[in-house]
């Protein structure tokens, strides 16, 4: 008798960052011998990907579809980077409702020649804690997906234990470069910066701040699932795997997933690629440009740009800016930074766009290294093409990203709250011009390869992946 067919629904929170790394999952799942893939946008985002549906038909396995759930804002919402608290709040309400009674109907398979079996798991976003719940309430077993690293998983894991050891709260005014006790396997290279940037913040007296409380309730919660899928690899994050597997129910590592499966079923970007970067990047000598993005929600204020600006035009080497209109605070519009950054730093050696297509960008023989803010995807991303990195980490996750990218891997420099042009100027030139980091960065891009190829750890843990979801479909 064959596996019985499995029939996953994945659900990513609405962000690019999100979006991007849980379509290749599903793609991956889709190709698998008998598993079918339904991936759940918001109505919203279906629309601004410009027909995601018609791309499947035309190009994606027959069992990877696209469905969509409103998000419960108003068509003409901007639903940019700051309004990210509104739009969660909004999912919580009308989109929790309107995905309880979709996923209710796909309880019922959809007949007919390439027909869709009954759902038999959904794969949620860990973000979205409501949707393991829901699910679970309706008889479908849920596993959760984490964007993030792993190592920011142990660290929200690991606060009551930081709590009872007296590493948190921080005392007010402290030496952020104290090392912290308490996070499993990373006691000799923590620091207080090096948390998550949630961890910084304090209750009253010595509560836990509602915001960190609430990244450690989702942690729970998610954990909770049946499983926990992590976008990482054993090369990259072993010790921190070791640590999270006896405390959740069943973790797969299983990425990089965009090394794993490269080519998404449809399109995912919510912006559109700026591709003249290329044909520019073409013009330029083998490793000399600087490839700078913030990813998708970073928002800076206009002190920070000229910071970066002035930092990049006194490194001294080529760069390739990604501001999105939507990046820099106050009232400067895209066409007032092109200009400035024009004025500064001359045409011929700097390139502005509003987005480009990153994971070219990264694999391009012209980029020498990556100015990023540490989001985990960019640090993946980095790491599978061996490109040095400098990180400038903003929030959550990427403090901890950058720590192990400047003092584990050693694939490039953390400047983390040290930000200023001086700053940026000598570590652009030192990770353009160390020879041993970028072979620490290339050596470390092997692992990550051999990790996702046949028989290495990723590709076997995804593997594993299949038969449980096919498992739970029995
Ligand atoms: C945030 C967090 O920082 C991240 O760690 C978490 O896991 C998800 O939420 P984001 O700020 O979007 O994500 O950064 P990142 O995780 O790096 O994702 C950005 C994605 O957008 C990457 O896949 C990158 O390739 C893509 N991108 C970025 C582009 O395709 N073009 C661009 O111009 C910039």
């Amino acid at each position: 008798m064959g596996a019985a067919a499995a029939h996953v629904l994945v659900f990513p929170m609405p962000l690019q960052g999100h979006i991007n790394v849980m379509l290749h999952l599903a793609t991956a799942l889709a190709a698998a011998a008998g598993v079918h893939v339904t991936f759940l946008h918001t109505d919203h985002n279906l629309r601004r990907l410009g027909n995601a549906a018609a791309a499947t038909t035309a190009g994606s396995p027959r069992r990877l579809r696209f469905l969509s759930v409103p998000d419960g804002l108003p068509d003409d919402h901007p639903r940019s980077a700051s309004d990210v608290p509104v739009m969660v709040d909004s999912l919580l309400g009308a989109g929790q409702a309107a995905y309880r009674a979709l996923l209710g109907s796909l309880l019922v398979g959809s007949g007919g020649a390439g027909g869709f079996p009954p759902v038999t798991s959904v794969v949620a976003d860990a973000l979205l804690t409501f949707a393991i719940d829901v699910a679970e309430e309706l008889g479908v077993p849920a596993l959760a997906f984490r964007t993030a690293s792993a190592s920011s998983l142990l660290a929200y894991m690991s606060v009551p234990r930081l709590f009872e050891l007296g590493e948190l709260p921080f005392p007010p005014g402290g030496d952020l470069d104290e090392p912290v006790r308490g996070v499993p396997g990373m006691e000799g290279f923590l620091r207080r910066r090096d948390l998550p940037s949630t961890f910084r913040r304090h209750g009253n007296d010595h509560d836990v701040h509602p915001k960190l409380q609430m990244l450690v309730d989702l942690t729970t919660g998610s954990c909770k699932a049946r499983a926990v899928i992590l976008n990482t690899a054993a090369s990259l994050e072993a010790p921190a795997l070791a640590h999270i597997a006896p405390r959740v129910r069943d973790v797969f590592a299983v990425g990089p997933l965009h090394a794993m499966s490269p080519a998404p079923a449809a399109a995912t970007s919510l912006w559109r690629e700026d591709d003249g970067c290329m044909a520019w990047l073409d013009g330029q000598a083998d490793r000399s440009v600087v490839y700078v993005s913030l990813g998708s929600l970073t928002v800076i204020s206009p002190e920070q740009f000229t910071e970066f600006l002035s930092g990049l035009v006194a490194a001294g080497h080529p760069f390739l800016w990604v501001l999105r209109p939507d990046m820099v605070t106050a009232r400067l519009q895209h066409a007032d930074l092109q200009e400035a950054v024009a004025a500064a730093a001359g045409h011929s050696k700097a390139r502005v766009v509003r987005w480009a297509p990153q994971r070219d960008v990264l694999r391009h023989r012209a980029v020498g290294c990556f100015l990023t803010h540490a989001g985990w995807n960019s640090t993946l991303e980095a790491a599978v093409e061996g490109v040095p990195t400098v990180c400038w980490p903003f929030f959550v996750d990427q403090q901890i990203n950058s720590r192990f990218v400047g003092g584990v891997w050693g694939t490039g420099l953390d400047m983390k709250d040290a930000c200023d042009a001086a700053v940026v100027a000598r570590m652009v030139r030192e990770a353009m011009e160390s020879g041993e980091i970028r072979a620490t960065a290339q050596a470390l891009a092997e692992k990550v390869r051999r990790d996702v190829a046949d028989g290495g750890s990723s590709a076997t843990e995804f593997k594993r992946l299949v038969g449980f979801l096919q498992e739970l479909a029995t």
